[in-house]
């Protein structure tokens, strides 16, 4: 194969060699399948197409500095994929099975792994949807659940640690005050492609949603969760709203271990000026530094409210979490939590 340049890549997909699926039929699950064909053959009543029956994970398999594959707290997806299978009332794979696909996808695809030194990794998909025919509103019966692979580089397809820039308005919601945000459904992401692409196109990088209800907090950016450095504190919003960041969770206890007081409560959006380092963190985009929001009372118009401006580098704090975070995933650091679950090379 010819030597492919990671450091060039962004967050996307790129092929890979193979999948690995399971189906959970009344009630049963098939054994666990590796095969090089990239497309499912399903059902067209099947509820995926009209209900949205549909969750996802990301996680990624990182080589570290002793050229050894590891996974970063997968046991934590695991239970994620479940918590959001069970609010859509639908099977979900054991927590056992659920890291057994994901290791027989890095395997499966092992070449694909990026090295160590051009800082890209494997991202792993994994995906659970409802198969079976249907028409009335009812959730999944059956299920796949399957785990997918693609070598990704940074988010942003620039270098690590590039500070970016983001809006927010209040025409536009993620989530409803008591609906399905803290888990990791399909149906939230549709629900923010429309604003998500708004954003975009008048060249921002992040959106921030504030909370349905009132508009007047912070929740969590499109693709990841919020954090503010101030006072030697890490704060992020406290919500049942958001989704629950495994990164987040782990910054928390790195914050903790820093010796910084770690709050997690209600963030009104007038404390954003307040703040002297703002970043998203999330796996796909690790800790990315917020250089500007921009405030605006409808994402189309042209007039902007108010704007908190940030440095246009991380700060030093930031820094010292992504180091140490990254760190752990390369085994660079030692793992005191025992975060990383190691996968043997198949040959
Ligand atoms: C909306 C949203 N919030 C937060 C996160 C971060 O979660 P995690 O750290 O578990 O990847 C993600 C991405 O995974 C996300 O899509």
């Amino acid at each position: 194969m010819a030597e492919i340049d990671y450091s060039k890549r962004s967050f996307n997909y790129y092929p890979t060699n193979a999948i690995v699926f399971a189906k959970c039929i009344d009630g049963r699950w098939t054994k666990p399948e590796v095969t090089p064909d990239f497309n499912f053959s399903l059902h067209c009543f099947a509820g995926v197409f009209h209900y949205a029956p549909s969750c996802f994970e990301g996680l990624k398999a990182y080589r570290g500095v002793d050229g050894r594959v590891r996974l970063f707290r997968p046991d934590e997806n695991a239970k994620r994929m479940q918590s959001s299978a069970t609010y859509l009332d639908m099977p979900a794979p054991t927590m056992e099975m659920f890291i057994d696909m994901c290791v027989m996808c890095v395997q499966a695809n092992w070449e694909h792994i990026p090295s160590y030194e051009s800082g890209a990794s494997l991202y792993l998909r994994p995906v659970l949807f409802g198969i079976n025919p249907q028409l009335g509103i009812k959730s999944a019966k059956d299920v796949m659940f399957a785990v997918m692979a693609s070598g990704v580089g940074t988010y942003s397809g620039g270098k690590s640690l590039t500070a970016v820039s983001a809006v927010m308005s209040r025409n536009y919601d993620r989530a409803a005050t008591y609906g399905s945000g803290g888990y990791k459904l399909g149906a939230n992401y549709a629900q923010s492609l429309h604003a998500y692409n708004l954003a975009h196109k008048m060249g921002y990088r992040e959106l921030l949603f504030l909370d349905s209800a009132t508009h007047s907090h912070i929740e969590e950016f499109g693709s990841s969760n919020f954090f503010g450095i101030k006072h030697g504190c890490y704060i992020t919003p406290n919500s049942p709203s958001v989704l629950p960041s495994i990164t987040n969770k782990s910054l928390r206890k790195v914050a903790e271990e820093f010796g910084l007081k770690v709050e997690r409560r209600t963030i009104f959006v007038d404390e954003l000026e307040t703040f002297e380092e703002v970043n998203s963190c999330g796996t796909a985009v690790v800790i990315t530094p917020i250089s500007r929001i921009d405030d605006k009372a409808t994402l189309e118009s042209g007039t902007i409210t108010r704007e908190y401006r940030y440095s246009e580098t991380c700060g030093p704090i930031s820094e010292k979490l992504y180091n140490r975070i990254v760190g752990i995933q390369k085994g660079l650091e030692e793992d005191t939590y025992g975060w990383c679950m190691f996968v043997n090379d198949p040959k």
